[in-house]
């Protein structure tokens, strides 16, 4: 009996213990498959050829890597690992493989984690078919990196311009030997201040906006060399820590509200001296370049209307917004320039005719809502979002919730969401993403649901219960005698 409730209490710790879990912030989510502690990944494979491209031009560095992979073992293979330090694969998004020329058929990927303890955490590529022994394949893959570009120096002047640094390793990560491998390093410019070059090795090539490591021959698995890149980068770091985006549909008004709450911080050099107003008024003539974030430029989809954007102090009056039947805008300026090391929350929202997102499917109470994932500013130099929320609130009664989107999710949950006047409260799909990049904006997220004419009618009805029953008790009240008056007469 003992054992048995001390059994109960575990169980209640863990639920316990799982719902902290979910409302903490500071603790990212990941989807992983945990490997045995003594996992390595089996030789199977060998790579004859891999070229690997890192693109600077925005805050977030993009890799992609063509390599041609050989089955060295006796047997069919369908398993590819590559490996990254935990520390690298938390701020790793958008990860793809896909076989080269076939990008619209992409590979089963997931992480996986082969020990607690270890710094090394891996990627496993899962193919679509077997790969025979002996046989090869060329395989292209592509992710961004968050979090990876460091100004240096730290601080500087209010107009001057920034340098950032990135380091990596000057050999593509491989869990398999590799017979011939460089790396293409493309700038956003072609002021590259500094970058490492290895001993014994050759130096690495020049041209305008591009470096090449490279080529090195025959370089072991887990191989690893870090390099860093240091070049000249006069924008904002702009990096949302957090973005919280409802979608809320109604079926009786006709309309799609949107709402998006940002929490952004601009990662770019700090200031070394007080922000000065009358310099930075006087340099706007000029428009120069600067780590400032002074303005975004929301591109909405046609029709859009009601649009508002608040911060902590209130309705923002600076900002501007654009809509007509071929296109609409939201123009954004922060009440000050955003400068390095300054966070900035806020929310914008705007409502949308269902007519352009909701569709009846062709059978039954089905509704097919096909909206963007994510929307948001669109800036030059990009936009990195660490941590996505996004709900979509669904009208009363609806069921049978599925959804669809090429967008990589960490965690969904359908619950119910209760508002004034509701009766049974509104089915919400919540879904959490990580490590996005502004790149991914109008990504299409299709949500089907079922839901029955009568229920469309279920909240003006409860509205006007509701209505009737105060006049009601209003007239009944009103018409009991309960003066103080008349008592103290009868006594
Ligand atoms: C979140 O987790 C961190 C450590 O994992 C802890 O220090 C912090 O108090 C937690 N915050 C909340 C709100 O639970
Ligand atoms: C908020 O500011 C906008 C200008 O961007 C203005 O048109 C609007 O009337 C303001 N709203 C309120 C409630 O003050
Ligand atoms: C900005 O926000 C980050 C977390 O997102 C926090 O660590 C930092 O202290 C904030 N900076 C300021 C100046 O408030
Ligand atoms: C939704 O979450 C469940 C586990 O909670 C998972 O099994 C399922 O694959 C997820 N669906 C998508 C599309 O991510």
């Amino acid at each position: 009996m003992k054992s048995f409730f001390f059994g109960l209490s575990c169980i209640a710790a863990l639920f316990n213990s799982i719902a902290a879990a979910d409302s903490n912030l500071t603790k990212p989510l990941s989807s992983k498959q945990i490997l045995p502690a003594n996992f390595k990944p089996p030789q199977v494979f060998s790579i004859s050829k891999l070229e690997r491209h890192v693109n600077l031009e925005k805050v977030y560095p993009k890799q992609t890597w063509e390599a041609t992979v050989k089955n060295v073992d006796k047997e069919p293979q369908t398993e590819l690992y590559i490996p990254f330090e935990s520390d690298v694969i938390s701020r790793i998004g958008g990860f793809q493989a896909y076989e080269k020329g076939i990008k619209s058929k992409l590979y089963e990927t997931d992480v996986v984690e082969y020990d607690t303890e270890s710094s090394t955490e891996f990627y496993k590529i899962t193919l679509r078919e077997p790969l025979a022994p002996k046989a090869e394949k060329t395989l292209v893959v592509k992710y961004h990196i968050l979090s990876a570009l460091r100004p240096l120096p730290e601080l500087i002047e209010q107009m001057s311009s920034q340098h950032v640094q990135h380091t990596l390793s000057a050999y593509a990560p491989s869990s398999y030997p590799v017979i011939t491998q460089s790396t293409i390093i493309t700038f956003p410019s072609s002021r590259i201040t500094d970058y490492t070059v290895l001993p014994d090795s050759v130096e690495p090539s020049k041209s305008a906006r591009k470096l090449t490591y490279g080529p090195y021959k025959d370089v072991p698995a887990g191989a690893e060399e870090p390099i860093s890149v240091r070049y000249e980068f006069t924008f904002p770091l702009t990096h949302a820590s957090l973005l919280e985006r409802d979608i809320e549909v109604s079926h009786w008004g006709g309309n799609v509200a949107f709402e998006d709450r940002f929490w952004l911080s601009n990662r770019a050099a700090g200031l070394q001296d007080h922000f000065s107003r009358v310099k930075w008024q006087m340099a706007q003539y000029a428009n120069p370049p600067t780590t400032a974030l002074k303005d975004m430029r929301i591109p909405l989809r046609p029709g859009s209307a009601d649009a508002y954007f608040t911060d902590d102090i209130g309705n923002v009056s600076t900002s501007r917004f654009r809509s007509n039947s071929r296109e609409a805008e939201l123009w954004l300026k922060p009440r000050y320039p955003l400068f390095g090391k300054w966070n900035y929350s806020f929310k914008i929202g705007w409502n949308g005719d269902a007519a352009n997102f909701l569709r009846k499917s062709t059978s039954g109470d089905g509704y097919v809502l096909k909206v963007p994932f994510l929307e948001g500013p669109k800036l030059a130099e990009g936009l990195e979002y660490e941590r996505v929320e996004l709900r979509v609130i669904l009208p009363e009664g609806s069921r049978n919730i599925k959804f669809d989107t090429t967008v990589p999710l960490v965690g969904n949950d359908t619950s119910i969401h209760r508002t004034f006047m509701d009766t049974l409260g509104r089915p919400t799909l919540s879904l959490t993403a990580l490590n996005l990049v502004d790149e991914l904006r109008d990504t299409e997220l299709i949500v089907t649901y079922d839901y029955a004419w009568g229920s469309a009618y279920r909240k003006p009805i409860t509205i006007s219960v509701a209505a009737f029953a105060v006049f009601t008790a209003a007239w009944f009240i009103g018409s009991l005698d309960v003066s103080i008056g008349k008592k103290v007469q009868k006594a």
